[in-house]
C-alpha cells in the first residue's frame, strides 16, 4: 500500500515537474458503439473509437465504408440529414454530445468542420472569417475582431498572401488558398476539434503540401480528424489511424504500425491498393 503511494507521487511527480516529459495523450472524443442507419440502411455498425487529443486521427477505407458519415457523428452534422438515425454514444471531455438540453451550434464552434470542396461564402475574405466571431459574440468591438480575423489567417498560413485584399470576395482566391481560408474561418471560433473529409481532394500538390504543412502545425493546439483516401497523406500528417470496411471500425493504431505492420488483412489489402 505505502510503495503503491510513494510510485503514485513518483509519477505525478514525474508529469508535473521536468519539462522533457511528455503529457499522456488523452481521450477528446470518444465514440461507443456508434451505428447510423439511412432509413432501413445501416451505413456504420457499432463503432469504438477514441479520437485522442492534439493528435490527427486519420479515418481511411475504400468508398463508401462510412468514413464522412462518422465524421459528421462528431459534431452532429447527420442532423441535417432527415434520414439518418445515430445510436449508440460519442462523448466530447466526457460530455455526450447527443444530450437533449445540448446546443448544437455552440458544439459545432467546439467541432468546427472543413469539407472536400472549399466552400467560402460569397462575402469578402475578411468577412468569411469574421462570420462565425460574430455570430458567436466572440468579438467585443471592432479591433477585437479585426484581431481574431488577422490571426486566424496568419494561422492558417494566408494571411500574407491576403492581407492587401481583404475586402475582395473570398471567391476571388485560388482552390488551395480558398480551402485555407475555410480552415481559417474554422479557426476563428476557436475550436478545440477539427473536423476535415478529403479537404486535399480538390487541390493540386502544391496547395496539398501547404494545407499538410498547415496541419502538422495546427494540431499543436488543435484535435484533428482527417477523412483521406490518400495512403501518402495519412501517413504523413496522421499519428493514428483508423482503417474503415463496409461500414465496421476495422482496425485503429498508430499510423506508423497501420502502414508497416497491420492487424488485419483488409487493412493490408487496401493499402497496398489490392481495393478500394
Ligand atoms: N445522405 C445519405 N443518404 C443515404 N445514404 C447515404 C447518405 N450518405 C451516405 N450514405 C450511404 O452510407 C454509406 C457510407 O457512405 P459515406 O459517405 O459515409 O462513405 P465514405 O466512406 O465517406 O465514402 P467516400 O470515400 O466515397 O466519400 C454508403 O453506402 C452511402 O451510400
Ligand atoms: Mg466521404
Amino acid at each position: 500500500m505505502q510503495r503503491d503511494t510513494a510510485m503514485m507521487e513518483h509519477f505525478q511527480t514525474m508529469h508535473t515537474k521536468g519539462p522533457a516529459v511528455q503529457p499522456i495523450s488523452a481521450t477528446k472524443m470518444q465514440a461507443e458503439k456508434v451505428s447510423v442507419h439511412y432509413g432501413t440502411k445501416q451505413a456504420l455498425f457499432d463503432v469504438d473509437l477514441d479520437i485522442l487529443d492534439r493528435e490527427v486521427t486519420a479515418l481511411i477505407g475504400p468508398s463508401g465504408c462510412g468514413k464522412s458519415t462518422f465524421l459528421r457523428c462528431l459534431n452532429r452534422m447527420n442532423d441535417a440529414i432527415a434520414s439518418a438515425k445515430v445510436s449508440g454514444k460519442i462523448t466530447l471531455d466526457g460530455g455526450d454530445i447527443y444530450s437533449p438540453g445540448l446546443d448544437v451550434v455552440e458544439l459545432r464552434a467546439r467541432v468546427g468542420m472543413v469539407f472536400q470542396k472549399p466552400n467560402p461564402f460569397p462575402k469578402s475574405i475578411f468577412d468569411n472569417v469574421a462570420y462565425g466571431p460574430r455570430i458567436h459574440g466572440l468579438a467585443r468591438n471592432k479591433s477585437d475582431l479585426q484581431e481574431i480575423v488577422v490571426g486566424s489567417l496568419r494561422k492558417a498560413g494566408l494571411y500574407e498572401e491576403v492581407k492587401d485584399r481583404l475586402d475582395e470576395p473570398g471567391t476571388g482566391l485560388s482552390g488551395g488558398q480558398q480551402q485555407r481560408l475555410c480552415i481559417a474561418r474554422a479557426i476563428a471560433v476557436s475550436p478545440e476539434v477539427i473536423l476535415m473529409d478529403e479537404p486535399c481532394s480538390a487541390l493540386d500538390p502544391i496547395a496539398t503540401a501547404r494545407v499538410e504543412e498547415l496541419i502538422d502545425e495546427l494540431k499543436q493546439n488543435y484535435t484533428i480528424v482527417i477523412v483521406t483516401h490518400s495512403m501518402q497523406q495519412a501517413a504523413r500528417v496522421s499519428q493514428r489511424t483508423a482503417m474503415f470496411h463496409l461500414g465496421y471500425l476495422v482496425e485503429v493504431g498508430p499510423t506508423e504500425k497501420m502502414f508497416s505492420n497491420p492487424d488485419d488483412k483488409r487493412t493490408q489489402d487496401y493499402i497496398t491498393g489490392r481495393f478500394g
